[in-house]
């Protein structure tokens, strides 16, 4: 008999594939506090005056990319507010363009030109009146245009801008346009913060001067326009603790410079409720995370074992040899799928899999 393929080996346990792998639509595991605090976070941003940043701190793969999806999922649906795909903070092009590359971005990839095109259409014209930059008002004006050439020119436009300055006055004009079509608020999820680490202290400067601009722009706005003119932005941050350290200590350096004198840098000003932290996952929320990801990728329905082929046990040994970070859970449990496919075990016992993670050397003991 010709041995049996990964797909049949892998059928002996009610699996179509491995079922371990990157994916962010599955069921939040865990987390309850964290999601609750998330919500009322941003729920009270909504009905607060001027801007506001919410941060989410995690090590490596403890979920932070992951909640930013979640996020996106739950909050596309609430009208009141516009919502971005996640987008990372950074990208190749040159960080000197910072505005320019991360608004660039978050219109392409975070929210997508067709959604854009969109708002601007559902819009009342009353923004019109308050976008003053002339080049800008026909950018997004032409960007809605039911002339496919005139629109086709105001993406390529959008796309190919590199000017800071003009990529800050697009995204207020898009807060006006918001407002006018009935949101309160624009939601940007920005992931990968920490990637400020591999910066200069001037670039990082420069992009935190970025941030703040576009922080502090929200009161002027109210105090020329008047109020709920244009929709507030709540910007939400996901970062390594050691990324947003660096910044807390950059912050300080510059505090100590100037001797506290002129603006306060923005990141003091963010209150501490606003940063959620994500912890390891407990017993429970490592249980689901792995049933449930076998449950998604099952050939058929196992009622009453959703942990096969897994001992109850092996979310125990999982839990502590991974310290609660998802991501390393997912990998061992791949890691002793695995072996224990190669062994050919009908089932996965404790000892078995405690067995497999020692000779792949994930048990070195200090
Ligand atoms: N609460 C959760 N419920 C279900 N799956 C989760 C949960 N948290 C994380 N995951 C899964 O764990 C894996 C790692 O998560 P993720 O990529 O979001 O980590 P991260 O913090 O962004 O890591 P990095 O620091 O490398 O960017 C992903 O496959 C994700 O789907
Ligand atoms: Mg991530």
């Amino acid at each position: 008999m010709p041995e049996a393929t990964f797909e049949e080996k892998l059928a002996g346990y009610s699996l179509r594939r491995d079922p371990f792998g990157p994916d962010y639509e599955v069921p939040m595991a865990g987390r309850k506090a964290e999601w609750r605090e998330i919500q009322e976070r941003v729920d009270q941003a909504m009905y607060r005056r001027g801007n506001d940043i919410v941060v989410i701190l995690g090590d490596y793969g403890m979920g932070k990319t992951y909640t930013l999806w979640q996020m996106h999922e739950h909050y596309k649906n609430v009208h009141e507010l516009w919502v971005t795909k996640p987008i990372p903070l950074l990208s190749s092009e040159s960080t000197s363009r910072f505005a320019a590359d991360l608004i660039g971005r978050t219109l392409r990839q975070g929210i997508g030109y067709g959604q854009a095109i969109d708002l601007i259409r559902q819009a009342d014209d009353s923004w019109q009146e308050s976008v003053d930059n002339p080049a800008v008002l026909d950018l997004l004006r032409n960007l809605a245009s039911e002339e496919p050439a005139t629109r086709d020119k105001a993406i390529d436009r959008l796309a190919r801008n590199r000017d800071n300055l003009i990529a800050q006055e697009i995204l207020f004009a898009l807060q006006f346009v918001l407002a006018a079509a009935g949101r309160r608020a624009f939601l940007w999820l920005v992931d990968e913060f920490e990637y400020i680490m591999i910066l200069t202290s001037t670039k990082v400067s420069q992009l935190v001067n970025t941030l703040r601009d576009i922080y502090d722009h929200q009161p002027e706005v109210e105090l020329r326009y008047g109020p709920e003119r244009s929709a507030k932005i709540i910007l939400t941050l996901a970062s390594s603790p050691a990324g947003w350290e660096l910044l807390q200590k950059l912050t300080r350096d510059v505090v100590r410079k100037t001797g506290g004198a002129g603006v306060v840098p923005f990141a003091q000003r963010i209150p501490g409720a606003n940063i959620i932290t994500l912890a390891p996952l407990n017993r429970d929320g490592c249980h689901d995370l792995i049933a449930w990801r076998l449950a998604k990728n099952r050939t058929g329905d196992i009622p009453g074992e959703p942990l096969i082929p897994y001992d109850e046990g092996f979310v125990d040994l999982v839990l502590e040899v991974a310290q609660g970070v998802p991501r390393r859970i997912l990998a061992y449990a791949t890691v002793v799928l695995l072996g224990a496919l190669e062994q050919g075990l009908p089932r996965i016992t404790v000892d078995a899999a405690r067995s497999i993670l020692d000779k792949e050397g994930f048990l070195n003991k200090a």
